[in-house]
């Protein structure tokens, strides 16, 4: 078996080592410009056009991550970049929604309990009791019920709150109230709380939350988004934060990472800015599922993850 790996930045040799641990009959190599030679597999992370166009050897893609939008990306923007006959096969959990979990827990009962206001009332020298948010009234809505939404609605649940989740087809998530389609989308969003973002960016989701999301949810509603920086319309945000119709905004995600120094998200106090950091691909339970996958591949065996590029996710 004949592996390609591809990662952009210092982190490959570690990467290499641990797949030639999983898979000690595999002949693995990082890709370098100009190498055109066979593989069977490819392993990668925001790979250049150069590395997968024109490659009709490989079987399979294995995406370091749980969004292909990226990947995808290069297919939009010249159709044929990704080989026809390989399959673009994507991160399931691995670690990441337990993450993901204890990242939107921690924001959602960070806003119910109010500790970002008390954090600015000590930064003023201010001892003030404020008035708690009732935990029944304080409705969290997940977009996405996929792998990590279903699992963070239901971590953000076992606190009492009522939780929402929304998907394209309709789905049962014991303990969640689900919506599903276009034709729901506002049922959802009516008297959401804090909206939790966790789809895929697709041409269909781009821009989700904007201005017109924002005027559905609860006057002083929160957002967290931890999926991409293109589902946020940046200057709506501002607007919405202007004039009181969000209270707050925790963001992991930006349409430029990193976020550029003179960004103005920086200098406003509402919004808590973390370096998409809320589900980190984890590389020994990666190459346990990647490993795991390329084997039951060669056993002639179907795989999860795998991508439909036609939906985009
Ligand atoms: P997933 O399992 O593919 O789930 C995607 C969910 O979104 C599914 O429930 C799907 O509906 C729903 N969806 C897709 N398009 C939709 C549409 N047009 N309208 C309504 N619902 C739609 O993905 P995942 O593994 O949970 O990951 C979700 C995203 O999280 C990734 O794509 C990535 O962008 C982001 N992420 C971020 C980080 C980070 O560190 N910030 C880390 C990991 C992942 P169906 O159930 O009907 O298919
Ligand atoms: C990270 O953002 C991922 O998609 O896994």
């Amino acid at each position: 078996m004949k592996i390609l790996f591809y990662m952009p930045n210092a982190e490959a040799a570690a990467w290499l080592h641990d797949f030639a641990r999983a898979l000690p009959e595999a002949d693995l190599r990082e890709w370098q410009p100009g190498d055109t030679a066979p593989a069977d597999f490819a392993v990668v992370w925001r790979p250049p056009r150069d590395m997968l166009a024109g490659r009709s050897d490989l079987r399979a893609i294995f995406n370091l991550g749980a969004g292909v939008d990226a990947i995808l990306a290069l297919e939009r923007e010249q159709p044929g970049t990704l080989p026809a006959n390989a399959q673009l096969i994507r991160l399931e959990d691995s670690g990441m929604a337990p993450q993901m979990a204890e990242y939107v827990t921690h924001a959602v009962l960070r806003y119910l309990r109010r500790f970002d206001e008390y954090q600015t009332l000590q930064r003023e020298g201010r001892w003030q009791v404020l008035d708690p948010h009732p935990r029944e009234t304080f409705t969290v809505g997940v977009l996405g019920l996929g792998v990590l939404g279903a699992h963070v609605a239901q971590a953000v649940a076992a606190f009492g709150m009522p939780v929402r989740g929304y998907s394209r087809s309709a789905r049962q998530v014991e303990g969640i109230t689900t919506f599903a389609g276009a034709a729901q989308f506002d049922a959802f969003l009516d008297g959401v709380k804090v909206l939790v973002n966790l789809l895929p960016h697709t041409p269909d989701t781009a821009d989700v939350l904007g201005a017109r999301t924002f005027s559905r949810l609860e006057r002083g509603a929160y957002l967290i988004n931890v999926a991409r920086g293109a589902h946020l319309v940046e200057a709506d945000l501002l607007d919405a934060l202007a004039s009181g119709q969000l209270a707050a905004a925790t963001l992991d995600v930006f349409r430029e990472e990193p976020l550029p120094a003179d960004h103005p998200f920086w200098q406003e106090p509402r919004i808590t800015i973390t370096p998409h950091i809320s589900a980190l691909t984890l590389r020994e339970e990666s190459v346990a599922q990647i490993a795991e996958k390329m084997l039951a591949l060669e056993r002639g065996e179907a795989v999860g993850g795998v991508v439909d590029i036609e939906r985009g996710y």
